[in-house]
């Protein structure tokens, strides 16, 4: 039968349970990912592939791994990345989401294609809670503009504007299964044809005319910081840096996009080195996502110098199979193994976490 909570030891666990108790529809929406899923597993593969050279005969009877994102305070340096659909996998969707960061005080990023309506997904935050919105840019821009000003007005206090999605990746397994949408909130403002599977069905007013031109226009109609989500070489990165975008989220969404797109990591580990030999390691917030499933990867990223990791299947994952105990547990089984790794490492603050603790060597040599 189905384990208890308390036989989720790990992140990966919460993965197996979903896959035997989630509707296969919604398995194939969460899991899939683009052509033969290569980057997908790659994501995971890269941390792997990073050892570490820990301090020994530091004092780490105290550990402090709280941080800043965008200036807002957190108390571990994970946030809740954006994955649209909630609702696939929990009858109340994204607030479930909301709640468990809330208890463990990091930030959500609230999806464009979310289940639950953006107001229920701000209204359902505590006092002071930090959300974050990753935007879709529609081919009309005036119903985007709308949706930024409103994001702002309420509160939102970063604008991840998705880069990596001109057109929605080839996830066949989502294709294969009959995907039938629960009830969920999003308005793409097209019939929706589920032929093709859940992202296709869900994405068509995405403008893949979206260019860097447009990027001051976002800076003119909002005060939010500017992230770009899915940036995938250090040459873009620059071109951030030289627009005046306060972030980038090296990503490539999960391995749902461009198959044989490279691992968050990599490009980090590629990127911040030419940042710092420009000096501009302090005009640009760098963040990755996709494979983070240990605090170890969440380490190794802020020894690389990322700000912060992002996180979205696990947290789907568990969601499905438990609600919100499961996030809970999820967040807090990462938050133990941060404390034991930083002190396993010599470090007690996260400003010690640098690249010399770290072994790259076979990162790029595989
Ligand atoms: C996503 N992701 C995503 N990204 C985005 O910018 N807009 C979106 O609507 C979605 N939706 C979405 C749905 C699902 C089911 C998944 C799994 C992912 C990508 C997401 O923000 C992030 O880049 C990856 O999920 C990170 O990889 P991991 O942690 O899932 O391995």
């Amino acid at each position: 039968e189905m384990p208890l909570l308390e036989q989720c030891y790990n992140l990966m666990d919460f993965e197996a349970v979903a896959r035997r108790v989630m509707k296969k529809g919604a398995w194939g929406y969460y899991s899939s990912a683009a052509d033969d899923e290569i980057t997908m597993r790659e994501n995971h593969g890269a941390f792997h592939r990073i050892w570490f050279r820990p301090k020994i005969l530091v004092d780490v009877e105290k550990v402090d791994f709280s941080t800043a994102m965008l200036g807002a305070k957190v108390d571990i340096p994970f946030y809740v990345t954006a994955t649209a659909l909630g609702k696939l996998g929990h009858v109340e969707g994204e607030v479930v989401l909301t709640r468990a960061a809330h208890k463990h005080n990091v930030i959500q990023m609230i999806p464009t294609l979310a289940s639950c309506s953006f107001d229920e997904i701000v209204d359902a935050a505590g006092p002071g809670q930090v959300q974050w919105l990753q935007l879709y840019v529609n081919k009309d821009r005036a119903i985007t503009q709308r949706i930024v000003e409103h994001a702002e007005k309420r509160g939102c206090k970063g604008l991840f504007i998705t880069v990596d999605a001109p057109q929605l990746g080839r996830r066949e397994k989502d294709m294969r299964s009959k995907f039938t949408d629960p009830g969920s909130n999003v308005q793409s403002g097209q019939t929706t044809d589920n032929s093709q599977g859940a992202a296709r069905a869900i994405s068509s007013f995405i403008d893949p005319a979206l260019s860097w031109a447009d990027i001051p226009w976002f800076q003119s109609i909002t005060k939010m910081p500017i992230v770009l989500k899915g940036v995938q070489r250090v040459e873009d990165v620059l071109k951030a840096v030289e627009l005046g975008v306060q972030g980038v989220v090296l990503s490539n969404h999960g391995g749902r996009q461009l198959d044989f797109a490279r691992s968050g990591v990599e490009i980090l580990a590629e990127t911040m080195p030419v940042l710092r030999e420009l000096g501009l390691q302090d005009k640009i917030e760098v963040y990755i996502d996709g494979g983070a499933r240990r605090a170890t990867d969440i380490i190794k990223a802020l020894c690389l110098g990322a700000k912060g990791v992002g996180i979205g299947r696990p947290f789907l994952y568990a969601m499905s199979a438990y609600g919100l105990d499961g996030v809970n547990r999820a967040m807090q089984l990462l938050k133990d193994e941060m404390e034991m790794n930083m002190r396993l490492i010599g470090a007690t603050r996260i400003d010690e976490l640098s690249p010399s603790l770290l072994d790259v060597r076979s990162l790029f040599n595989h």
